[in-house]
């Protein structure tokens, strides 16, 4: 028998080290590093008592294919993310900030699907029966016929769950409370984590029952009990949304039986979340068309055109190094455009602060929305507004070129529908519309959208130098 050895792993990344540190070589944290047990736990390995192996049927590539069996929940911008409603026997992790929304939106689910007549088991690790029910009142969701429990032991769940009629839909809320007999540290530490997921997956795989497992994502945007468990599961979506504002997004960032990058909107109200069909009002909501550094972006999240306002602000500087803060946006990216603007256009923003936010706690992933920040950072310079009723998309490149993206026809004629009867777009973008009523600026160059924008003013963002 082997002896038994003890491990150190860091709780942030996943690095197992010999001995114990006060900072984790991986990830550079602090104070993340925890005692473990290699050999316990479901596939612990050598450790265990050996077993002999069993064969299994091999199969071939081409055999018949099941359409992969959904239960749609019917609340659409959640059948949207997960491609037509959760797959049986599969399972999904839920991930976002606490206090986010994920409880309530998943409640809502259970109570959809318990309403259609599956059986539903919602198992909540993080609060009492008591504090369910009264979030299931508030949510008119008490009388749906989901099912209750308050446990946080792998084993006493599946037990619980191999009980009375098989459920078809299952959650737990949440995956960080788990802890099973079979794993020797402490609950929430990385091994109990995976243990617990594993357990669930496994049970999903083997009764058919659709699983959903929520997980808390630490503050530097990770799953806790890390990257371990999202490769364990069917598909990972994750919730998100800031909390001074009352739109939630659900976004995925995974799924093995359907697209990913689909979104879900949806609105926090006092009597749960509401779905929002069209995110782009929303976003556009409370719009100052006549303020300099204002820009809207059409954008395209999966399959669905989505308008929001890109927002900057332009002001000299009193510090020696200003301040680049971005709220929304990927600030590398903004980095960039900065300097693409200082190398090929001669706009000066060394000696300027730079602020850009996106509206309504909204994030942009698409390199398309560059020419939109352009427009907005050049429009806050100059003090001019942009046209009102003009979207801009297009991807810059480091030599100053702007770059065709996919999807114009979309985002066009979803600006159209909103009264944005002009756009600025990159030159050689395929599928334009021809009948389209308002006016397109085709653009080849990052300069030509400064002239467009700042006209004769353009000279005056070079600060002075052509003097
Ligand atoms: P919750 O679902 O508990 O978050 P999570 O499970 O992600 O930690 O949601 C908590 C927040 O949502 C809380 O701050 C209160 C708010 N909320 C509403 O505004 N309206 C509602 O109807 C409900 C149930 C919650
Ligand atoms: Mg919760």
């Amino acid at each position: 028998m082997a002896k038994t050895r003890t491990q150190f792993v860091c709780q942030a990344c996943g690095t197992v080290h010999t001995r114990w540190a006060g900072k984790c070589d991986g990830c550079g944290e602090w104070n993340t590093i925890v005692e473990d047990d290699p050999s316990a736990g479901v596939g612990g390995g050598p450790g265990q008592a050996a077993r002999k192996g069993r064969a299994v049927a091999l199969a071939s590539l081409s055999g018949e294919i099941e359409e992969a069996p959904r239960i749609p929940t019917r609340v659409s911008e959640l059948d949207r993310v997960t491609g037509g409603g959760f797959v049986r026997g599969s399972a999904v992790l839920v991930g976002g900030d606490p206090g986010i929304g994920k409880s309530t939106l998943l409640m809502q689910a259970a109570a959809a699907l318990a309403r259609q007549g599956h059986r539903v088991i919602y198992v909540s690790g993080e609060e009492a029966v008591a504090q369910v029910r009264l979030r299931a009142q508030r949510l008119g969701a008490a009388d749906s016929g989901v099912l209750l429990a308050a446990e946080t032991n792998v084993e006493d769940i599946l037990a619980t769950l191999a009980e009375g009629k098989r459920p078809d839909f299952v959650i737990i809320d949440s995956i960080q409370t788990l802890w099973s007999d079979l794993a020797g540290s402490a609950p929430g530490t990385v091994t109990q984590v995976r243990t617990g997921v594993h357990a669930m997956v496994r049970y999903a795989k083997q009764t058919g029952a659709a699983m959903v497992l929520v997980g808390h994502v630490t503050k530097d945007g990770q799953i806790a009990g890390p990257r371990v468990v999202e490769h364990m599961v069917d598909a990972v979506l994750y919730f998100e949304g800031d909390r001074g504002h009352h739109y939630r997004i659900l976004r995925t960032v995974k799924n093995r039986f359907g697209a990913t990058d689909e979104i879900g909107v949806f609105e926090m109200s006092d009597k749960g979340l509401r779905e929002v069909a069209n995110p782009s009002e929303l976003f556009l909501g409370e719009r100052n068309a006549k303020a300099p550094g204002a820009a809207v972006f059409a954008g395209i999240e999966g399959t669905r055109p989505v308008l929001v306002e890109v927002q900057a602000l332009v002001a000299p500087s009193s510090l020696g190094t200003p301040r680049r803060a971005v709220i929304g946006w990927d600030s590398s990216r903004l980095a960039m455009i900065i300097a693409v603007l200082e190398a090929h256009c001669g706009v000066r923003l060394g000696s300027h602060d730079v602020y850009l936010n996106i509206a309504g706690g909204y994030r942009i992933g698409e390199p398309a929305a560059d020419l939109a920040v352009a427009a907005a950072l050049v429009s806050s310079l100059a003090g001019l507004a942009l046209p009102a009723d003009c979207v801009y998309f297009g991807e810059v490149s480091l030599s100053g070129a702007i770059r065709p993206v996919a999807q114009t026809g979309l985002r066009l004629k979803e600006a159209e529908k909103l009264g944005f009867a002009s756009a600025v777009l990159p030159s050689g973008s395929a599928d334009l519309p021809s009948n389209r009523g308002g006016s397109l600026a085709l653009m080849e160059g990052l300069p030509d959208l400064v002239v467009r924008i700042a006209g004769s003013k353009a000279a005056g963002l070079t600060g002075g130098e052509e003097d």
